[in-house]
């Protein structure tokens, strides 16, 4: 649906790695072009015209994502680089001063990086234990395992939303119910969840959340770390220098500003900043209960296809997310990806940067295709009508 919106769907491509990055919207590269080209000015320092003009539509995207993630504050919403760079700034600007020697860190083996390696660096630091929950015969977190991998010095629980490969959605607002009752931090990775979900931290009642807007259809290089506000209050800054202090002496002495800004210092990325207001207004306008619900019909299309093919492995059959991986017998995952785009399909193949999985799944690389909602049945045939012939694929190979 909505396939009209977005340029790039006139050129000659089928994309199918929205797991990676999405496609934009007229919409939103009209807003960052009409930034650059009409009122480009700074952010919060200027006392003329076109800078009040900023600080109104950089503010603004603030109010546009406290709604739409039902924030409490809007001095609960950060703007950062990117999902990446947000799970750096929870996991060291809050976990690292706060965790002792002995605590315990659970996160799974289906994490992404960014949420695998901050917490490693921690765990070398402080002397903290990183344990990995059990995951099910699906690879799924359940609240049983992680009844099971709960224990009196775990302090932090650090889970996707929906993860990049096996494409499950975790039960985040039960696994913070139970974190809760054992006093533990719940810190979930939005990058896959919120593009595809509705996601409403007050009803979940996770304890930070991070994400970004290019896999939203907003643009790269600019993402959201949302923290209760009790807890942002004490997550210190990464970054110093403009913007953030309210004043400095030759004492060395510095006085931060109030949340949100104490945290965004330096000239932030603008032009992305609006382009994610951009965005979230566009998705919006679709309501995300239409993306989940489309993504999710057109899954199981694609899954009954695959299944038809008996020399394609689906990896996550089970999952209820648009992300599906799968291997073709015997073919490198890679030799897929470079014969699908001989054909303009575009997927991604590799281990996605969740490379401790592959202990799990017992494989190192998959083809993976994600779904968004300006994907269309007809692209999956065509991926389909691709990967039906095996002999044709070896052919091409050769
Ligand atoms: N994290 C992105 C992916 O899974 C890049 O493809």
């Amino acid at each position: 649906m909505h396939t009209e919106d977005f340029p790039m769907l006139k050129q000659d491509i089928i994309y199918l790695d929205n797991g990676a990055t999405t496609l934009k919207p007229y919409a939103v590269i009209d807003a960052i072009t009409d930034y650059y080209e009409n009122y480009s000015a700074n952010a919060h320092r200027g006392d003329y015209d076109i800078s009040l003009k900023v600080d109104l539509a950089y503010e603004n995207t603030r109010d546009i994502v406290k709604e739409f993630l039902n924030a409490r504050y809007l001095e609960e919403i950060i703007f950062t680089s990117g999902a990446t760079q947000s799970l750096n700034m929870i996991a060291n600007g809050f976990f690292a001063p706060l965790l002792e020697s002995g605590d315990e860190i659970i996160i799974s083996k289906s994490e992404h990086a960014s949420n695998v390696i901050p917490w490693f660096e921690i765990a070398t630091a402080k002397n903290v234990h990183i344990k990995y929950v059990d995951l099910d015969d699906n690879h799924y977190v359940t609240i049983n395992n992680l009844k099971k991998a709960i224990t009196p010095n775990t302090k932090v629980i650090a889970l996707a939303g929906i993860t990049n490969v096996i494409g499950d959605e975790r039960p985040i607002k039960e696994i913070c119910k139970l974190a809760h009752e054992h006093n533990i931090f719940v810190v979930v990775d939005g990058a896959q969840s919120v593009p595809h979900l509705k996601t409403d931290v007050q009803d979940l009642d996770c304890d930070f959340l991070a994400f970004s807007a290019h896999k939203l259809c907003g643009p790269t290089g600019v993402g959201v770390l949302y923290g209760k506000i009790e807890l942002l209050e004490h997550l210190i800054p990464q970054n110093y220098g403009g913007g953030m202090n309210e004043t400095f002496d030759n004492e060395s002495e510095v006085y931060l500003k109030s949340l949100p800004t104490r945290l965004e210092a330096g000239t932030p990325n603008i032009a992305g900043v609006i382009g994610l207001g951009a965005a979230i207004n566009y998705l919006n306008q679709i309501g995300m209960e239409n993306i989940t619900s489309y993504e999710r019909e057109l899954r199981r299309y694609l899954i009954n296809e695959l299944m038809q093919i008996p020399h394609i492995d689906i990896i996550n059959p089970e999952s209820d997310s648009g992300i599906v991986a799968f291997n073709v017998d015997g073919i490198f995952a890679q030799d897929i990806a470079v014969y699908l785009n001989k054909y303009h399909v575009c997927i991604r193949a590799g281990n996605h940067c969740a490379k401790i999985l592959k202990s799990e799944v017992g494989v190192t690389n998959t083809c993976r295709v994600s779904l968004y909602f300006y994907n269309t049945k007809r692209d999956v045939d065509k991926l389909v009508e691709l990967l039906k012939d095996k002999n044709k694929i070896i052919e091409e190979m050769i």
